[in-house]
């Protein structure tokens, strides 16, 4: 679906709290948290406006320290040589690509080969198969710098459920300059999720989601991550099925994006700062929401949210600040939701 933004007037706004007045021990700063009806951008996000771009035009001019040592001028834009050594083909690493072996050690052990033995950019293939995976954990720190995991295939989740010990599917821990591409499906079969945690300066462009158990993503501990053209799917009927959670994270911007999953599109946890949701397309499901808020009580705020030129439909909510009946104290200021264009959404 396409949409003209710039010919969009109107502001439909809703902010519904997710329990009663006497919940609210989180303080809602009316006074920081403007809702613009042809507002302006607030200053202290522009600077982190970017163009949704091909990673390797974003340019990694400047490497940061890896650990270990700095890896200077490495020209991350020159392609990666198919046929050279840093092309990390799971299907050379053992994967079977048969759809029902387990191919999860396959995959870490091309993990390991291209994240810890190699210096300079560094790719994770999965070829246009199909794969079955177990629950897999991709650590750092990784000596490559960047490491990009491109799928062109269809990874489905095991549906054995004792084969997970939580329910994380795909967890990528521990790097710098993570980033994932590709046209290929992650298929949770129901099971399972993608979590991204401890990762500074990732780039996520063109992630497939379908059927997630839980939290189709989630975004954990992050600096520095930008997530584009990502189409993230599930039945309308699913439960807690969030597109992408974000906790504990800076300066995240999510856009052009399609999100549908029957819960909340994108859900801004407690401890974020700095997070910029443009031009996603949220329904079915439960809107786009910060929160919920006031669970733990060692929980930052949430300051600086800007959710702008979004479309909400066929939603039970469209924008909102949820908070726990819980006593812990909290505070989400400067948040603005601006230019929301929202159709079959239930007005509570
Ligand atoms: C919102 O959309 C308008 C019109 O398409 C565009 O000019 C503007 O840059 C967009 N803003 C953001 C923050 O993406
Ligand atoms: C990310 O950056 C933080 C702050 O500079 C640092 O403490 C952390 O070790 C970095 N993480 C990785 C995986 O490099
Ligand atoms: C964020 O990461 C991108 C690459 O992913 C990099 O180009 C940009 O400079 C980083 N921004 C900050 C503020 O660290
Ligand atoms: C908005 O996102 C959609 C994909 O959901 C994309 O096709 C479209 O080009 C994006 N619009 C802009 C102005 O970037
Ligand atoms: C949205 O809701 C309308 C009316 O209930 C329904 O006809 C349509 O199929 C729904 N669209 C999606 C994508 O769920």
């Amino acid at each position: 679906m396409t949409r003209n933004f710039s010919l969009i007037q109107i502001l439909l706004l809703v902010f519904a709290w997710e329990c009663c007045a006497r919940a609210a021990a989180i303080f809602i700063d009316t006074i920081n948290t403007q809702i613009l009806l042809n507002g302006i951008v607030p200053k202290v996000n522009e600077q982190f406006l970017r163009p949704a771009e091909a990673p390797w035009h974003l340019g990694f001019s400047t490497l940061p320290n890896i650990g270990g040592g700095t890896v200077n001028d490495i020209k991350v834009n020159v392609d990666l040589n198919e046929n050279g050594g840093l092309v990390f083909d799971v299907t050379k690493h053992g994967a079977k690509a048969d759809g029902e072996t387990d191919d999860a050690q396959a995959f870490m052990t091309t993990w390991i080969a291209a994240c810890r033995n190699t210096v300079g950019p560094a790719k994770f293939l999965i070829p246009q198969d199909i794969f079955l995976v177990g629950p897999v954990t991709f650590a750092g720190p990784c000596k490559s710098f960047p490491i990009t995991l491109e799928n062109q295939g269809t990874v489905k989740a095991t549906t054995d459920i004792s084969a997970y010990s939580s329910s994380e599917w795909f967890s990528i821990e521990d790097v710098t300059g993570f980033i994932l591409t590709g046209s290929g499906v992650f298929d949770g079969q129901g099971v399972s999720s993608i979590k991204f945690s401890r990762l500074n300066h990732t780039i996520i462009d063109g992630l497939t989601s379908i059927n997630s158990m839980g939290f189709h993503t989630s975004v954990f501990y992050c600096y520095n991550f930008t997530a584009t053209n990502m189409k993230i799917t599930a039945p309308h009927n699913s439960p807690n099925t969030d597109g992408m959670h974000l906790s504990t994270s800076k300066l995240v911007t999510i856009s052009n994006s399609i999100i549908g999953t029957g819960d909340d599109c994108v859900s801004i946890g407690h401890s974020t700062e700095n997070i910029i949701i443009t031009n996603v397309t949220c329904g079915p499901g439960h809107g786009l929401s910060v929160g919920s808020l006031g669970k733990y009580s060692k929980e930052k705020g949430v300051y600086d949210v800007l959710v702008k030129n979004c479309t909400i439909f066929n939603a039970t909510n469209g924008a909102r600040i949820k908070t726990f009946a819980s006593p812990i104290p909290g505070l989400a200021s400067r948040i603005v939701f601006e230019d929301i264009v929202m159709y079959n959404v239930k007005i509570l």
